[in-house]
């Protein structure tokens, strides 16, 4: 309750709306600062697919204007995925739909307590922008996520979050910065065996991989 629409997150919507008005459906309309970036995000997310996977379902938590789908179709080729994605911000959901036809193979779903699992969850950059919002409470948001990442998917989910090792003179207030090791350690032992802990690509970001089955 604590993470409701009109609370926390009420205003992280608003303050992607406003990115998406002022920039339209493009990195910056998400607030990243390149498309180099964004795909580079994409990219260490996917790792988490299993490559001997067929026709892998993925669900796209936090989708903005739904660019994943891009890099899915270039992975996994045209109609080689089922593709939900989910957002707090209605205008991005529109937009979205005004790029991508729906069908049964590709959704967009606004209501949270909608969303059913899928083989695989996604969620590049939900964790960054706090606001004001104190950090414990931001902390505890982050872990209550995490939990439904676990909980709605099936073979295995992945996110990335700033990192807390870098020059904490440029860190700012309304940014939050995770423990690479400590986000390391909660899925290692509440979620899965097997965690990648990406930290080897040039962006101040780690990505966590959590699979549900040894990788191949
Ligand atoms: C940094 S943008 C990235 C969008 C997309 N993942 C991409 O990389 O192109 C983060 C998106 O997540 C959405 N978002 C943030 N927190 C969320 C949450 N708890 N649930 C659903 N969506 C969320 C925002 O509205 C925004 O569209």
């Amino acid at each position: 309750v604590a993470f409701s629409h009109d609370g926390v997150l009420g205003n992280v919507g608003r303050y992607y709306s406003g990115k998406l008005r002022e920039h339209g459906d493009s990195p910056r309309g998400v607030d990243w600062n390149s498309e180099e970036s964004q795909q580079l995000r994409f990219e260490q997310l996917l790792r988490v697919i299993d490559p001997d996977d067929e026709h892998p379902s993925v669900l796209d938590y936090g989708c903005g204007y739904g660019a994943l789908i891009g890099a899915l179709t270039e992975r996994l080729g045209d109609g080689g995925f089922t593709y939900v994605g989910h957002d707090i911000a209605p205008d991005m959901l529109e937009a979205a739909r005004l790029r991508v036809s729906e069908g049964a193979e590709c959704r967009f779903i606004g209501d949270a307590d909608a969303l059913a699992p899928a083989d695989y969850v996604v969620a590049s950059g939900i964790f960054n922008v706090k606001l004001d919002t104190l950090e414990d409470l931001w902390a505890e948001y982050v872990d209550a996520t995490i939990e439904r990442l676990d909980a709605l998917s099936t073979r295995g989910f992945a996110f990335n979050m700033l990192t807390s090792y870098g020059d904490a003179e440029k860190r700012r207030p309304d940014l939050f910065y995770g423990d690479p090791c400590a986000y390391f350690d909660m899925c290692k032992r509440r979620y899965s065996r097997f965690v990648t802990l990406a930290h080897d690509y040039p962006l101040w970001e780690v990505t966590l991989i959590v699979r549900k089955e040894a990788g191949a």
